[in-house]
This record gives C-alpha cells, structure tokens and sequence, in this order.
C-alpha cells in the first residue's frame, strides 16, 4: 500500500529519540515541517562522569518524556488522535534508554490504533537534511560520526544501505571526548577541542617554530601524533581512533611541558579528521557519487565541515550537511524519515529489517 497526501489534508507525525543521552520528542506535518522539536540533553548530568552513566540515562528519559510529549502537543497545537503515525529510534543505542522511548511510542500507537514505525537512528541521521529544506537524493555516499558510531555508507534507496567502512574501535565523538578528558578539558570533549585547535591553528605557521626553554631553541614537531591506518588501501574505507588517544596518553605521561593543550587539541583533531577526509575522498573517487550526505555530531564542527566541502568539490560531488542543531540526536530526523516509511507502506518487515544485526552490523 502506498500511502498519498489525499486532498492536501496534512499528515501528523511524531518521532521520538532516546537512544542515548537526548530525550527528543517531535511533531511533524507531511514529514519536513517541524511543529515542535524539544530535545532535552543530560550533557550537564554526564559531564560529572567524563561520560554517559546507561543507567542515569535511562532514568532520565523516564522523568522526562512524559511532560516532553504534553509540550510537543502544546506547542504543535494539535492532540494525539489527529496523528497518522509514530516512528521511534529502536537501534542502536543504550538498551534502556531505547526502552523508555519504545514504550512510550508503543503505547500511543496501541491507543489510537496507527502505525508504529521502526527507526534505525544512523538511517535517521541522513535524513535530517530535509527538515532544513534539502530532500534526499539516492544515490548518496552518507557519512556518519558521531559518540557512538562512525561509518560510511552507500545509500541507494530507503533502507537501502551498504556499510562500506566502520570503526575498528572508538567512534569519532568517542575519541574527541576521550582526548579531551586526557587533557583536562570539559566533556563532551568536540566542542571544545574545535575551540582551542582552532586559536591554535589562527595563531599562524610561527607557532610551530620555536620552543624557547633554557637559553636553547628546539623544532616541535608540527604533528608528534601517528597517522592511523596510513597503509590502508584506498579500496577500504575502515576508521581507527584509539591509537592516536594511546600516543597522546603516552605523550601526557611524559611529562615534558613541551606542547601546549592547544596544540595537542589541534593536533588530535588533525589526526582524526586526516582518516575521514582519506576515507571520503578515496569512496568518492572510486564510487563516483553525485552527493555526499554527513550528519552527526562531530558535523557540528566547522572546520571539519569546510574540509568535507573542499573534498566534495574536487571529485564534482555535491555537499550536503544539516546545520549543527539538526546534527546532533533529536526527534525531528526520526519523524521524517518516518513520514518516508509511513509514504512508503507495507511495515510488516520493516520492524525485522530495522532490528537486524545481519543487515546493519551494529
Ligand atoms: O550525534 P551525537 O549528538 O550523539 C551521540 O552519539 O551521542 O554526537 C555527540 C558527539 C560527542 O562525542 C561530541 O564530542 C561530538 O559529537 N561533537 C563534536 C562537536 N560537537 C559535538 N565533535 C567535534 N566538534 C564539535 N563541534
């Protein structure tokens, strides 16, 4: 079945996101056009920790989304009966955090009876482009990076997916976060890396000369962190972040005060952004793709944005990337790509698509 916009009367739907340390809750008409998005983020809650708690998460969704959803109401202005659908992250994500969604999107579909659509969240994140007006386009090379995952995918259809690389270890948000609480700064870690690698970076080519220590003169090394995976050949696409947040460790533990927190945040961020732009380049290169879709978290940086967007345009790909509030998790992105599914018809297999790990890897 094939679900129409019948007589331009419009589809309510509503999308709901607790897959790891943001309760979102949105209200869409006809998929794009957002009535309300408020997402509620425990980052201040996990700061303390250096990380996300599962089971404060969970807790958290739980106190949460029930006024969530009578706000998302409200300021939508319309009730839950005139609803046409409910889509939810089911994967991957924190088991009980995804619960407290689930159940909650479970219960609203019983009650007034309409589809309850599975969402696999890394799907979701590609389609955050159309709630700031882009529609997807297939084929695509998607490029996804965030705290939890870091992959790249070649995106033929809806739910037509192929993992092309993935991470061997951390994620890209994981590594970002993890340096940065090596180095004392606050969690999440990305922001404020970006930050100081960029006063880094504007101080300018001098900053790499000289270090004046006791009447002596020493070169620094521009870059003293590995690049990771620099034999890998351009055929494969995989991500490895953990090395380079054991050699920063290993440097920390030196000792030496030869570099400065801004140089190894400019540093560490250099060195992950050096496997992602290889990465991209060398699918774009070998696949020939019209466009490149990034989303995510870490895609709230802009200087990784800016090399993203040089790469692109040396192999005459468009770039596409949904602004910094629509790159992090929020229930926006789970109602569009759910108006797509709910269009599409015919669910009976997505629940089993969407949970399976034969499929997704994750
Ligand atoms: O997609 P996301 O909001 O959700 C989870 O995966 O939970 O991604 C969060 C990640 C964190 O690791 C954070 O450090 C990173 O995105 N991040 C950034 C920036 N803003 C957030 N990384 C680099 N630069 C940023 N400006």
């Amino acid at each position: 079945m094939h679900m129409e916009i019948i007589n331009n009367k419009p589809i309510y739907g509503i999308g709901i996101e607790s897959s790891c340390d943001e309760t979102g809750i949105a209200i869409s008409q006809n998929g794009n056009k957002i009535l309300a998005n408020p997402v509620y983020t425990q980052i201040d809650f996990h700061a303390q920790y250096g990380g996300v708690v599962p089971e404060s998460a969970s807790r958290l969704h739980l106190e949460k989304i029930a006024p969530m959803l009578q706000e998302s109401f409200s300021t939508a202005g319309i009730t839950p009966d005139q609803l046409s659908y409910v889509a939810v992250t089911v994967r991957p994500g924190l088991v009980g955090s995804l619960l407290v969604g689930y159940y909650t999107a479970r219960a609203l579909a019983d009650f007034y009876e309409i589809p309850l659509i599975p969402i696999h969240h890394l799907e979701a994140h590609l389609y955050a482009i159309e709630i700031a007006g882009i529609p997807v386009q297939y084929p695509f090379l998607g490029l996804l990076l965030s705290g939890g995952n870091s992959a790249i995918y070649k995106v033929e259809g809806l739910s037509n997916i192929t993992t092309m690389g993935d991470t061997l270890d951390d994620a890209a948000g994981e590594a970002l976060d993890k340096a940065a609480a090596l180095l004392n700064l606050s969690y999440p870690g990305g922001p404020v890396i970006e930050k100081l690698a960029r006063s880094f970076a504007n101080k300018g080519e001098e900053k790499f000369d000289v270090l004046r220590e006791k009447g002596g003169v020493r070169n620094l090394a521009r870059n003293p962190l590995p690049k990771i995976l620099a034999t890998q050949p351009s055929d494969k696409y995989e991500f490895s972040f953990s090395g380079i947040k054991t050699a920063l460790y290993y440097l920390l533990e030196k000792k030496e005060k030869t570099y400065t927190p801004e140089h190894l945040a400019w540093a560490f961020q250099e060195r992950v952004f050096e496997i992602v732009l290889r990465n991209v380049t060398n699918a774009l290169t070998n696949k020939k793709f019209p466009r490149l879709v990034a989303a995510g978290g870490v895609l709230a940086n802009q200087t990784l944005k800016k090399q993203l967007a040089e790469a692109a345009q040396k192999t005459n790909t468009e770039f596409i990337s949904p602004p910094p509030e629509l790159c992090t998790d929020n229930g926006a992105m789970i109602a569009a790509l759910g108006f797509r599914y709910f269009q599409n018809g015919n669910f009976e297999n997505l629940s089993q698509e969407v949970t399976s790990s034969k499929k997704w890897g994750v």
